[in-house]
């Protein structure tokens, strides 16, 4: 018998009135929203008053809402309130994919204590349902890799700046005012946030819990003109790329712009749209394509997490039950071009393998495998474009394994 849940939701931005409308347009669902808690006490909102509070303890000493669905900005203060909400005998829903990455065992360990779910399916991807279907559908130790677009904002710019020729800034705004990007939209453009979702990916595909900051995460905000005439000459694309794989006992990991052959799964996604490619010992490649940022798409993904709990769905973490004994290493080298003003620091000695390279207007070009660690590096410094070869190659520990995952 399905039950119906009364919801406090904290924020009213974006994906709050996302999850507003479409629960609107739901008739059957058993869920009804008390009361939104917000920050700002001036601004003008479509709802009337008696529905905001500006006090957290409103909702979460609130005895007849069952769950939390929390949806603000700010991970610190999200994490606070996904504490006290468990603390105080509640479900939570949450698309805060920073928040969760930076938590995510804690978070793990808190549901246990409690007895109450967190459910977050909108944190990762948007409106695909990935997590759900790498807990349930997925539920065996065979998958080999997890790889796609993660972030909607930043494959807009992309397609912006491929097909329309738009520059880099104008794209971006545009990312912005449609609802796509951060606040603080450096977390789009230089790979956190796609990061962020990977670690959850990773947690619920090969049951390991990995902080953020072990994950070497390179943006594309450092393609360069230079970048994109290659690119073009060449009839390839460039897409920010995430992925995860496994390999003789470890997980890799890494968030990296990438040139994409026409005849790629995710050459044709283009947008705001996300892309997952699950890779599975004998099922080979199944992929998921769908809207990853935006207002409903978002709001879709956390009323299906709503959803899920009037029938009291948790995640099990089933990897990780089933005794998953992988762990997450950056001991590997990759295939990259690198593009540089002359005179920088990068030198032939700081690849493993150095396949070529060339000056020309202004620019160096070097191409070769290249450590994980030493892209860590260089993603801090300035003006130097890394990206990925087409064929991913892949270089675990000096022994040569290449592995074409993008094809
Ligand atoms: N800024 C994110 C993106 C929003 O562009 O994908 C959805 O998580």
């Amino acid at each position: 018998m399905k039950k119906k849940l009364k919801l406090g939701v904290f924020g009213f931005g974006c994906v709050g009135q996302g999850l507003y409308h479409v629960l609107e347009e739901t008739q059957g669902i058993k869920a009804e929203i008390k009361k939104f808690c917000v920050k700002n006490k001036n601004k003008k909102r479509i709802l009337d008053d008696s529905l905001f509070t500006y006090d957290k303890n409103e909702i979460l000493n609130d005895s007849e809402i069952d769950v939390v669905v929390e949806l603000i900005d700010d991970a610190d203060a999200a994490f606070e309130i996904v504490k006290q909400a468990l603390k105080n005998g509640k479900a939570v829903v949450t698309a805060n994919k920073k928040m969760l990455a930076e938590h995510l065992e804690e978070i793990f360990e808190l549901q246990q204590k409690y007895n109450k779910p967190v459910l977050y399916e909108g944190s990762v991807c948007g409106a695909i349902p990935i997590i759900r279907n790498l807990e349930e559908y997925y539920d065996n130790d065979l998958i080999s890799s997890i790889e796609g677009i993660f972030n909607g904002s930043t494959n807009f710019i992309l397609t912006k700046v491929f097909e329309e020729r738009k520059n880099y800034t104008e794209a971006l705004q545009q990312a912005q005012e449609l609802g796509f990007a951060e606040s603080d939209p450096s977390l789009d453009v230089k790979g956190f946030d796609a990061k962020y979702k990977l670690v959850i990916a990773i947690a619920h595909t090969f049951g390991v819990f990995v902080k953020p900051e072990e994950v070497i995460n390179l943006g594309i905000d450092k393609i360069t003109d230079a970048d994109l005439k290659y690119a073009r000459e060449n009839g390839l694309g460039i897409k920010l790329v995430v992925r995860a794989f496994k390999s003789n006992g470890n997980v890799y990991g890494l968030v990296a712009p990438q040139f994409i052959e026409s005849t790629s799964l995710l050459a044709s996604v283009r947008n705001e749209y996300n892309a997952v490619i699950v890779q599975g010992a004998f099922s080979e490649k199944q992929l998921f394509v769908g809207k990853g940022a935006g207002s409903y798409p978002t709001g879709s993904a956390v009323l299906s997490d709503v959803s899920a709990l009037t029938y009291e769905y948790q995640y099990e973490y089933k990897k990780r039950a089933q005794g998953s004994k992988l762990t997450f290493s950056n001991d590997a080298s990759i295939e990259v071009l690198v593009s540089f003003a002359q005179k920088s620091q990068i030198n032939i000695a700081d690849f493993e393998e150095f396949k070529g390279g060339y000056q020309g207007k202004g620019n160096q070009y070097m191409h070769g495998l290249v450590k994980l660690e030493k892209l860590r590096e260089w993603s801090f410094m300035d003006g130097i474009s890394i990206i990925l070869t087409p064929e991913f190659n892949f270089v675990r520990s000096k022994q040569v394994e290449q592995r074409v995952l993008v094809n």
